[in-house]
């Protein structure tokens, strides 16, 4: 197991079933409340520079169940980057933490931070990715399919760090992936690049929605405007109106297909209330798998395991 988890494609595809796998027996020990302490007496800190629900609860739930002691540190405590350099932070917080998750907005802060920590550091979220969420989707899925084999996922909406996540999956876990965005909204080039030149999966960019959800096993959208950009988000609104994920849309797959979400969702912008509420959607499942995800990358990278 590599130090840090930054990015779904530096793990191989054994090392991401073996998380997984670890993962589904996890969630039975939390489900079961099991006693399971891997982490007594250890402590982690909590680093974000952005806002969040989902990631905070879920990774102080999870450490917190397995015996550690979670630290909260928000947008106004430390000022990474700001107020101390993000080198310097992190040296000072893996002298007292054996562990660090952080959300920032610049990725380039998040190498440098996993550089030059002596503990693990496990990403949260930056502008480019979040990988945490692309582990709980694919667990969902699985968890929802029995399988994850001949999948086609079809991503609508903003070529952001949500679809990175998913991209760097694909270049390691053989699907067909379609990523469906307005044109000026697609995602990174280097990322798209990445899986093309896997060999893995086969990847379409497309801006037609009507095509894009043909046959497709799960349909994935996000928010039009991300943590940082919403200052955009009424020019956005216009450009994005056609990417609107509704029933009208989901008829269109012609397969029993699955909803998902990272959530949160801005309801009657990327998605209707009705599929949101629809019975193949599975966004609350897909939250809760966040900490059982979490939980598994965290033991895989505890130092004293
Ligand atoms: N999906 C997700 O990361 O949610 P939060 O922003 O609420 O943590
Ligand atoms: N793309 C969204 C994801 C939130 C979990 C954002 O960065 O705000």
């Amino acid at each position: 197991m590599k130090n840090n988890f930054l990015h779904i494609a530096d793990y191989s595809k054994n090392e991401l079933w073996d998380i997984l796998n670890l993962a589904k027996e996890l969630k039975a020990k939390f489900h079961n409340r099991e006693d399971f302490k891997p982490f007594k007496d250890q402590s982690l800190a909590m680093i974000f520079a952005k806002p969040s629900a989902r990631t905070r609860i879920s990774f102080e739930t999870g450490f917190e169940w397995m015996g550690g002691h979670a630290i909260y540190l928000g947008p106004n405590d430390i000022g990474i980057g700001k107020r101390e350099s993000v080198k310097d932070i992190a040296r000072v917080v893996s002298r007292y933490n054996d562990m660090i998750m952080a959300r920032l907005f610049d990725h380039k802060h998040m190498l440098e931070l996993a550089e030059f920590s002596n503990s693990p550091v496990v990403n949260g979220l930056t502008d480019y990715n979040h990988p945490c969420q692309i582990m709980a989707d694919i667990m969902t899925v699985w968890e929802h399919r029995g399988n994850v084999d001949d999948l086609k996922i079809t991503y609508m909406g903003d070529g952001n760090n949500i679809v990175h996540s998913w991209l760097q999956l694909a270049s390691v876990f053989p699907m067909h992936f379609a990523c469906c965005s307005p044109s000026g909204y697609e995602p990174d080039e280097k990322t798209i690049s990445m899986v093309q030149n896997s060999g893995v999966s086969t990847f379409e960019l497309s801006h037609n929605p009507a095509t894009a959800v043909n046959g497709a096993d799960v349909v994935y959208t996000d928010v039009w405007a991300s943590m940082g950009q919403k200052a955009e988000a009424e020019e956005r609104e216009k450009i994005f109106s056609d990417f609107q994920v509704n029933e009208g849309l989901m008829d269109k797959t012609g397969k029993d297909t699955l909803f998902l979400h990272c959530l949160p969702a801005e309801r009657g912008r990327e998605v209707t209330d009705s599929v949101m509420e629809a019975s193949y959607s599975v966004v609350f499942d897909e939250a809760e798998n966040r900490m059982h995800a979490q939980n598994a990358i965290m033991v895989s990278l505890n130092k004293f395991r």
